[in-house]
């Protein structure tokens, strides 16, 4: 997919198709289709179908060349920028209350926090009030596709694809798998949990044109059995599913799981062994690889969901940016809440940005930044999102950027810019470099700054 912004040959829209109620002019940051790269367009129309998917952007200054008989149609929010809505591709519905427990490190905190919590998910009701929350939070922190990880119950699960349906969400959701190594109230032997997989595929499967799957979600060797593993890998294979899990994320977890697994020649064996490794793959974490798990990897096409705002909190350590680049390994990150403490995907890119600092690879905020956006997008399959183009779905949300501190403060205050802006036109980019308000938008977070978000071009979010 390419840019056709500026490209006469491409043009789809005739003047007669247009209607306004499917147009959004602003200034826009448009991700690059492959490489993690943004091009700015200071004053563009974004002009999509009745479908919500996008047929143009056309620059304002080419406007009257294409329609001259209709006039610029009016700025959306003009003290903000467009961008794709972000996409997170590793979270747990049910961890949505126990945000911030503080117990420990990985095995610790599953025991302690995370189980007890997870029973919970028996109960509809329970799980209804959650599942609203949570995709509240998605929506309001501009999270318009998600990977999520709901309970083993079948039920919580039904409940949670209606809530993302609801608010036309993209997503990946899956019952997480688990018959050992935790208590009975969160397990669910291997048949049934197998069986609710095929009652949740037929359901929901496919939903909204494919933006709504279900995805195999072992939560992790140690909590499966090679039987269940087994099963869950044949249905992915049957239906062609993405699969997410967990991988090497902590020390204890690496020793516990060679013990559970002892024909595996590594941790990625676990799960290669029995089917699960492919390119619908997703593995989260992944701090502790070896070189050739990561050649593996790299060579199934897997990608990798980078989660460090987890893995400063239960320290498990760094994942590795210099392997990811390295070995072209498809990336996005995850919020993974509730060890992940923000469902703001700009908070993960600002804890990717300090994990790269101490760790192999610096990484700058605009790559990061693009990994939250186009970088999930392939990371999950989903070539329709995370761009701005044609045939991309108008999933797109719209952030404020904070004040430009350079700017004189006197004649510029806060509450003055917005109408500054509506009334000379100019636009947020015309204020500052690419580079600093992509830095702005992420690193600046007191600033929370989000006016509107939108699925298929419709408006689901707005600031009050
Ligand atoms: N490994 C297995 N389950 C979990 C979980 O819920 N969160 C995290 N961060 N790691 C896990
Ligand atoms: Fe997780």
């Amino acid at each position: 997919m390419t840019y056709t912004a500026n490209d006469q040959s491409t043009f789809k829209v005739q003047a007669s198709e247009l209607d306004t109620s499917r147009l959004i002019r602003g200034a826009w940051l448009c991700p690059h289709p492959t490489k993690a790269t943004w091009t700015s367009y200071e004053d563009a129309i974004l002009v999509f179908d009745e479908q919500g998917i996008i047929s143009e952007l056309i620059e304002a200054k080419d406007w009257s060349k294409r329609f001259p008989s209709m006039s610029l149609p009016n700025i959306s929010n003009p003290q903000g920028v467009w961008l794709p809505g972000f996409i997170d591709t590793h979270v747990h519905y049910p961890q949505t209350a126990i945000i911030g427990s503080a117990s420990g490190p990985l095995l610790d905190w599953l025991e302690t926090s995370v189980f007890p919590e997870e029973a919970k998910f028996s109960q509809s009701k329970y799980a209804s009030y959650v599942a609203s929350r949570f995709c509240d939070q998605l929506l309001q922190n501009g999270t318009t596709c998600a990977a999520v990880f709901s309970s083993s119950h079948v039920q919580a699960t039904q409940i949670l694809f209606s809530e993302f349906a609801r608010r036309g969400l993209n997503g990946e959701l899956g019952l997480t798998l688990m018959d050992r190594g935790a208590p009975d109230d969160v397990l669910c032997p291997s048949d049934l949990a197998l069986a609710g997989c095929e009652e949740l595929i037929e359901t929901w499967h496919g939903h909204d044109q494919g933006r709504l799957n279900f995805c195999i979600t072992p939560r992790f060797g140690l909590s499966c059995t090679p039987k269940l593993l087994k099963g869950a890998g044949e249905l992915s294979q049957k239906y062609q599913l993405m699969m997410q899990t967990h991988i090497s994320e902590n020390r204890a977890e690496l020793v516990a799981t060679a013990e559970a697994f002892p024909e595996a020649k590594d941790y990625l064996a676990v799960y290669e062994d029995l089917g699960l490794l492919h390119e619908r793959s997703l593995f989260a974490h992944g701090i502790w690889l070896s070189d050739d798990e990561w050649a593996r990897i790299a060579n199934a096409k897997a990608a990798i969901a980078h989660c460090p705002d987890s893995n400063f909190f239960l320290g498990s350590g760094q994942m590795s940016l210099a392997k990811i680049k390295a070995n072209q390994v498809k990336m996005g990150l995850g919020s993974d809440v509730g060890a992940g403490r923000s469902f703001s995907m700009r908070k993960a890119c600002a804890r990717a940005y300090d994990a790269s600092r101490i760790s192999d690879s610096p990484t700058s905020p605009e790559e990061l930044l693009w990994y939250a956006t186009r970088g999930g997008a392939l990371a999950l399959n989903k070539p329709k999102l995370g761009l701005i183009a044609p045939d991309a779905y108008a999933d797109v949300i719209c952030v404020e950027p904070p004040p430009s501190f350079s700017m004189d403060a006197e004649r510029y205050s806060v509450s003055q810019r917005a109408n500054q802006r509506a009334s000379q036109q100019t636009s947020p980019l015309s204020e500052r470099s690419l580079e600093d308000l992509i830095a702005q938008l992420i690193f600046c977070e007191d600033w929370q700054g989000m006016l509107e978000v939108r699925t298929r071009g419709q408006s689901r979010w707005q600031k009050a």
